[in-house]
């Protein structure tokens, strides 16, 4: 590797990064990761703190999982590359599929479809959905019903039914017959309702209303996350998704449940949509099914869909959509051995131990301060905490102030996520109940400074 002083000097300068203004990146160089262990990140300074992000929601494992990457090295001797593409396969890509399905059989996915990441799901899903309609004979369903705030990545597909403008605005026109729902956000919603129950019921109404309008024969899929996760973990009522899943039910429409932050645990239940007691159509996944040590995604289909593919006469079943890297070996390598990993370490429960912790530690601190307008979380490590400027005209604070707590709780101790006015937390599914009280007071450290 090039030494230190390349590293300072070349910080952002030929390297674009995701999500970020490259001139901005330039004048405020990221901060160069070097090196991490257990729930533990190092800079290149050699700052040490709590990885509250868990990598980007996907770190589930940590970092330090002799297993997973033992597995990776191993699969890289063996077969490093070779395609999935109709007429070939490889060993550790039917074992992964196997895993991965049985993991999710409770929740009825029969089949599963890899990527290489959750945009690479998600636009598989709603193409699938697409397909799904044609052999059934109603090719007039193409169109998709999603929540504002959702985030299901940044491919045209998933970009037109996000639910975020920021991912929207620049790339527009995006796809037609893309229509969103409010979001079960109870702090802020065009109902001014702040009851979550009965938020859940006026959104209900409005994709009834919606179905109406459009007409249900014209509507392929509605997609939404269990609980949406870079809009600001936003944690519906547990009815919500029950009332979805039977509104779609009656019109035909399939459900897309995106899991790709939900999946593996992090809720505190194997999936999300198992967290709600909801059995859907499809799942999207990436993240968690490697723990970020490889990029993998995966798609899966219940049997209701898997049927119709399978036992189709028509000969249009043949799935003319896929990756290079789907199911890669070394991919699906990983796979097997995060999913062996993550049950034996039975991730889904600590979550749900660390993830009410966290929780209420941080509506402990919105006590402290008047800057906390809304916690948003208590269901598995996913919490978001909504910072305002004036709690009672709930103003959304400015970004020099986000950056001054996001910059006083990394040294004092802990990486956090900004995302708007919004400081989201998703660590490690492994970590501590001691790190975790790292995080509630580097959290109190960046408060303080704001
Ligand atoms: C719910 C959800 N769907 C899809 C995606 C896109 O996944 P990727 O960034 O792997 O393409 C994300 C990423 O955070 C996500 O949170």
């Amino acid at each position: 590797m090039k030494d230190e002083s390349f590293l300072r000097e070349n910080n952002a300068r030929q390297l674009w990064h995701p999500m970020g203004a490259p001139g901005d990146m330039q004048a405020n160089a990221p901060k160069v990761i070097t090196r991490a262990e257990g729930v533990r990140i190092t800079d290149l300074d050699g700052h040490s703190t709590v990885d509250a992000v868990g990598g980007l929601w996907c770190v589930n494992l940590g970092y330090s999982n002799d297993v997973v990457k033992e597995a990776i090295a191993k699969q890289l001797y063996e077969l490093p590359y070779y395609s999935a593409f109709a007429g070939t396969s490889n060993p550790p890509a039917i074992e992964a599929a196997h895993a991965v399905q049985e993991l999710f059989a409770e929740d009825g996915m029969e089949r599963v479809f890899f990527t290489s990441g959750g945009s690479d799901s998600v636009e598989t899903a709603l193409r699938l959905a697409r397909q799904y309609h044609r052999l059934r004979g109603e090719p007039t369903r193409t169109k998709y019903i999603s929540l504002k705030k959702g985030y299901h990545g940044t491919h045209f597909g998933g970009a037109s039914v996000n639910g975020n403008n920021r991912f929207r605005v620049n790339y527009e026109p995006l796809l037609p017959g893309c229509f969103h729902l409010p979001s079960p956000y109870s702090y802020r919603n065009p109902f001014h309702e702040t009851d979550p129950v009965q938020l859940a019921q006026n959104i209900a109404a409005a994709f009834e209303d919606e179905i109406e309008f459009q007409g249900a024969g014209t509507i392929a899929a509605f997609i939404m996350e269990p609980i949406q996760g870079a809009g600001g973990v936003i944690v519906p009522d547990a009815s919500f998704m029950g009332l979805m899943r039977d509104i779609c039910d009656r019109h035909g429409i399939l459900m897309i449940s995106d899991e790709v932050i939900t999946g593996f645990g992090r809720s505190g239940d194997w999936s999300g949509a198992r967290h709600w007691g909801v059995k859907p159509d499809m799942m999207t996944t990436a993240k968690g099914i490697t723990s970020g040590y490889f990029p993998v995604g995966a798609l899966m289909v219940n049997d209701k869909i898997a049927e119709v593919f399978e036992k189709d006469n028509s000969g249009e079943a043949g799935i003319f959509h896929g990756y290079t890297y789907s199911a890669h070996p070394v991919g699906a390598a990983a796979v097997v051995a995060t999913l062996a990993e993550t049950r034996r370490l039975d991730l889904k429960s600590n979550a749900a131990a660390r993830g009410t912790q966290l929780f209420d530690g941080v509506q402990k601190l919105a006590e402290k301060y008047d800057i906390i307008g809304d916690v948003r979380g208590g269901h598995g490590l996913m919490t978001g905490i909504e910072i305002v400027s004036d709690k009672a005209a709930k103003t959304p604070m400015d970004m020099p102030t986000m950056k001054r707590i996001h910059e006083n709780a990394y040294k004092a101790g802990t990486m956090v996520r900004l995302g708007a006015h919004n400081v989201l937390m998703s660590p490690p599914l492994t970590i501590t109940e001691a790190e975790v009280d790292v995080i509630l007071a580097s959290l109190d450290a960046g408060f303080a400074a704001a």
